[in-house]
Parts: C-alpha cells; sequence; structure tokens
C-alpha cells in the first residue's frame, strides 16, 4: 500500500515528546497538535509505531478527512472513502468517536450515520445487505471538530500504556504512557542513577529501565492490527526484530521506594513480568529519610497530591518533610515531581526552576523541575 497516514492520541501535555519519540522512528511528517500527533508512513509503520511508541495512547490510521456540517455531508463523506480496502467481507467495525465545537453534535446519531454509510459502502461493494460482521475487529473511530470529519481505524485495540505487566495497581497508579513521558522529559539515558522515593506500583521505575534499555514497550502484547489481512505478517515479524536489535545490556541504578510494603512487593513482581528485575532494586522506605550517595542524578516521583490517596493537610506535611530531605541532596541532583497540589512549592519550600502542565487523567497538574 502507497503512503499511509497515522494519528497518535496522547495526554495532554505530551505531545512534543511524542513528536520527538516518532522523529527517532524517522517517521515523516510528524506534526504535534493538541492532544495528537500525526504522522505518514507506509504499512511497515504501523507495526513499528505500535511497538515502540511509549508515550501515545494508540495508533489511528487516517482513512481521510472532509467538512461535515450535517448528516448528509457525513454520509457521503463517509460512504466516499475507500472502506473495502481496509476492512474485508466479515470484518466486524463497531464506531466510536466525539464532538466538539460542531453543528453535528450528538455523537449517538453521528456514531449511527458512520455506522450506517459504511455498511452502504462494504454492502455494495461485497453485494451483501446485511454483512455478517464475524471476523476480526476494524474499530472504527471519527472525530468530528469545528465541523471537519476525520474518519480513522484503531491499529491497537487496547490502549498502549497496557505494557502487559501491570499485573494490578495499587490506589493511584500512573499511566505507564505518563510515566515514560516523565521519565523522557527528565532527559534519562540510562546514565545517572534515577531514583522514585515514592514509586507505589513502580510505574516510574520500570518504563525508566525500559528506557534505559531501549526495549520497546509493546513487545510482550498483541495488536488489533495483528488479525488485519491486508497487512503482510512479514512487517510485524521485522519490526520485532529492529527493536530488538535495538536493545542494549548495561548496568544501571535504578531504584524505587515506598512506605508501603505491599506496594514495593507489588512493584517488584511488576519488574519481574516487565523482565527488568535485574536492573532495578525497590525497597520498603520513607520518602522524608531519603539519601542517595553520589553527586549526580535524577528523582522523579508522583507523590500522593492529596487528592485519592491522603488529605490534602497530609500531603501539604509529606511536602514540608521531603523539602528538607531534599536540601540535603548535592547540587548535581535534578528533581522532577509531578503533582495537582496548588500549593507545592510553598509547602516543598522552593520554587522550581521549571514548570510544565501536564494532565494525569482529568487531573490537571505540573511537573516541578528543580535543576
Ligand atoms: C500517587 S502514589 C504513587 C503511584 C506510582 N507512581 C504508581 O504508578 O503506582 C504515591 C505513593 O506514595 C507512597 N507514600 C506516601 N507517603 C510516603 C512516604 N513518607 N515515603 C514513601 N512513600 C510514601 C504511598 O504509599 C503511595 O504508594
Amino acid at each position: 500500500m502507497s503512503e499511509l497516514q497515522f494519528a497518535i492520541p496522547t495526554l495532554f501535555g505530551l505531545e512534543g515528546i511524542c513528536a520527538d519519540e516518532l522523529r527517532r522512528l524517522e517517521l515523516p511528517q510528524v506534526r504535534a497538535e493538541n492532544g495528537r500527533v500525526l504522522c505518514a508512513g507506509t504499512d511497515a509503520d504501523l507495526p513499528r509505531l505500535n511497538l515502540n511508541v511509549r508515550t501515545g495512547e494508540r495508533v489511528l490510521l487516517v482513512l481521510g478527512s472532509f467538512p461535515a456540517r450535517d448528516f448528509d455531508a457525513l454520509f457521503e463523506g463517509v460512504r466516499a472513502l475507500p472502506w473495502e480496502d481496509f476492512i474485508p467481507r466479515e470484518g466486524q467495525f463497531p464506531v466510536k468517536g466525539h464532538c466538539l465545537n460542531s453543528a453535528l453534535h450528538s455523537v449517538p446519531a453521528c456514531q449511527s450515520i458512520v455506522k450506517k454509510a459504511i455498511a452502504a459502502r462494504l454492502g455494495g461493494k461485497y453485494r451483501l445487505n446485511t454483512l455478517p460482521e464475524t471476523g476480526a475487529l476494524y474499530q472504527v473511530q471519527f472525530s468530528i471538530m469545528g465541523d471537519e470529519a476525520v474518519l480513522m481505524l484503531d491499529t491497537s485495540g487496547p490502549g498502549l500504556h497496557k505494557r502487559g505487566y501491570r499485573a494490578q495497581g495499587v490506589a493511584a497508579p500512573l499511566r505507564e504512557t505518563l510515566a515514560a513521558g516523565l521519565v523522557l522529559l527528565s532527559r534519562y539515558r540510562g546514565k545517572d542513577p534515577l531514583c522514585d522515593p515514592f514509586c507505589g506500583s513502580g510505574t516510574i521505575p520500570i518504563e525508566a529501565a525500559l528506557i534505559a534499555k531501549n526495549r520497546a514497550p509493546g513487545l510482550n502484547r498483541s495488536f488489533s492490527a495483528q488479525k488485519w489481512g491486508w497487512l503482510d505478517k512479514k512487517h510485524w515479524m521485522s519490526a520485532a526484530g529492529e527493536a530488538m536489535d535495538r536493545e542494549f545490556d548495561g548496568a544501571y541504578e535504578i531504584w524505587g521506594g515506598d512506605i508501603d510494603s505491599e506496594a514495593v512487593a507489588l512493584a517488584r513482581h511488576n519488574a519481574q513480568l516487565a523482565e527488568v528485575e535485574d536492573i532495578v532494586r525497590f525497597d520498603v522506605d520513607d520518602a522524608t529519610r531519603f539519601h542517595w550517595g553520589g553527586l549526580y542524578g535524577r528523582v522523579v516521583t508522583n507523590p500522593p497530591y492529596g487528592e485519592r490517596v491522603m488529605e490534602r493537610r497530609e500531603a501539604e506535611e509529606l511536602y514540608r518533610a521531603f523539602g528538607k530531605a531534599w536540601d540535603k541532596f548535592p547540587e548535581g541532583w535534578k528533581l522532577y515531581l509531578l503533582s495537582s497540589h496548588t500549593e507545592f512549592e510553598r509547602t516543598f519550600g522552593k520554587r522550581a526552576d521549571k514548570k510544565r502542565k501536564l494532565y494525569n487523567g482529568m487531573l490537571k497538574c505540573d511537573l516541578f523541575m528543580y535543576l
């Protein structure tokens, strides 16, 4: 197949870092937009994207876009797209999507129009009144923003944050894509020590270990498009081979601590599932007494915010005590701390050198950077 267009939704704030990932994969026409990154590519890039992207939520194949101010325009625009090139006679094609700032604003109504238009197109091509929908899944996703409809197919299936290593979470686990984003924003390349003294289920240290080893995060899971007939199976094999060739071994200092022994046990278990237990260490430890030998390193961490895990006041006390522990670190250490607490800097006792707005789910947070 000729050139394809991809859209990779991201958590707000991670668009730039995800665009950098795509450039490192040498994909053409990379553009970061609000909440997503676009690029071009070939059939062979579809598996490469799914296997390698750390900070994107899924890989969507863009089939086309057109203005859609009313249902007729939506129906005709959808029917005009070459669905038969992608969805075979038996393919299942459920539809989901969203509308924003558009004349068409009822998602269920748009869903039903899109479904009917695809069924009309495929029914005509396959000469069937009713399509069986008994085969592989081709999840259709539409977005209608500012009266422009974009029609896409979801190539990933379960979100890319599902790496296959988290058996269960703790009370407030960080999404793997966001944890990887924090580590990449800290410019960690595997050289200096990396510590997370509020590690919970270990997501940040585990993602740091995957980054240090240059291990593709998707190697231990499957994707919807692996069942798609038009996509040559050899592309999946060669993408996995390429990813494994890029991996390297080394000696790393990656550590996670948590005051809760159950969280630490879970973090160790998750590290085993992720096959990085040989390079990450977890201990039960109190972050307010946390110290690490050595002149250089970085702390990347996600303490309680006082929203979900503990009350606001308790979080403030914790930040105050952690601020005192941080004062004893040598100057060569950097801190990257994610919190939604509006009084974080005041209670921690220092103004951040830089801040970056990020969303942890629906929660607006800042990444406080002490450089
Ligand atoms: C928001 S959770 C971290 C979640 C983690 N990033 C993950 O993905 O699972 C905060 C963690 O801080 C831990 N914690 C609270 N007070 C602590 C302290 N004084 N020292 C170390 N850990 C503490 C909690 O047990 C909890 O696991």
